[in-house]
């Protein structure tokens, strides 16, 4: 496995593979890898013939008093794990090599970015889907794969392929848990012993609100009453940011659950604060 730090040099050696004909697939992170990060790359692999890991943890989506500074990274043993699971390259940009200093020009969805986490991270969206633009002009990838636990990333990059014609395919993948159902996140390691055993109940609690949808309370309001109340007593210490039933694809909120729905949670608690979905099919 190759370690590019430059982006011209990325760009160049895919531009290479791709006029040989490789399928390239590019798998975009933020580093401090876990067993998401690294299915997503057992996915990804499957799928093309030159497999792109980028581990950039990019300023331009954390928003002023976030924990860009304090983000967990650990290079060394990042590298080792994909190189473990099959990435040719793994692509570790410096901030200034990503952006010029008179950096303009940003990509924005807007109508989609402005709920569920966009609503308390204004320029979020914006920084991501700037930064997986630019990772998708240099590594020119036919398949990228995301995960579904950034359900809103995930819905927001599917609609800025669509309207930029971007020639790549988007595999969005299932949430991976831990076995009490926590699901997995760099950021789990700002828990307290206390936050970490309560926080598997988020997950508890969205499970049997998509169960009381499927056996008739198909009213969101009800619904998000519901999960309220189940989170102030299974998770304490908990704070929701926000409890949202929306159309899975557009993002719209929805007042009644009909056919398909998603349930999308963010729970403040002392430093962290964890985001989780479930899928409803009526
Ligand atoms: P990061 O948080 O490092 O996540 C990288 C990818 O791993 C994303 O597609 C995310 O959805 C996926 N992922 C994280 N936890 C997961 C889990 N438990 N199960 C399945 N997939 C999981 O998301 C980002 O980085 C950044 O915003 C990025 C897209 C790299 C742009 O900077």
């Amino acid at each position: 496995m190759k370690i590019i730090r430059h982006p011209r040099e990325l760009q160049q050696l895919c531009m290479d593979w791709e006029s040989k004909g490789r399928r390239i697939g590019l798998v975009p992170t933020m580093g401090y890898f876990h067993e998401g990060h690294l299915s997503l790359m057992d996915d990804c692999r499957k799928r093309c013939d030159k497999l792109v890991v980028s581990l950039f943890v990019n300023p331009t989506q954390f928003g002023p008093g976030e924990d860009l500074e304090t983000y967990p990274r650990d290079e060394e043993r990042d590298a080792r794990l994909a190189e473990e699971h099959g990435a040719d390259v793994l692509f570790v940009p410096e901030p200034g090599g990503m952006y010029d200093p008179d950096h303009g020009t940003w990509i924005q969805v807007p109508e989609m970015a402005k709920g569920l986490c966009g609503a308390s991270r204004p320029d979020h969206f914006r920084g991501v889907c700037t930064v997986v633009c630019k990772l998708f002009m240099l590594a020119r990838p036919k398949v990228a794969v995301f995960g579904q636990k950034d359900w809103q990333q995930l819905a927001i990059i599917r609609r800025m392929v669509r309207d930029l014609n971007i020639p790549v395919e988007i595999t969005g993948h299932p949430i991976v848990r831990e076995a009490d159902g926590l699901a997995l996140s760099s950021r789990n390691v700002y828990l307290t012993e206390e936050e970490r055993r309560n926080a598997p109940n988020i997950h508890v609690v969205l499970r049997s609100a998509a169960e009381k949808a499927k056996s008739g309370t198909t009213n969101a309001e009800t619904l998000k009453r519901f999960i309220r109340d189940e989170l102030a007593a299974k998770v304490p210490g908990g704070r929701p940011d926000y409890i949202e039933i929306v159309d899975p694809e557009t993002l719209a909120n929805v007042n009644e659950v009909r056919q398909k729905a998603l349930i999308a949670v963010a729970i403040f608690m002392s430093r962290a604060r964890l985001i989780d979905n479930f899928s409803i099919e009526v």
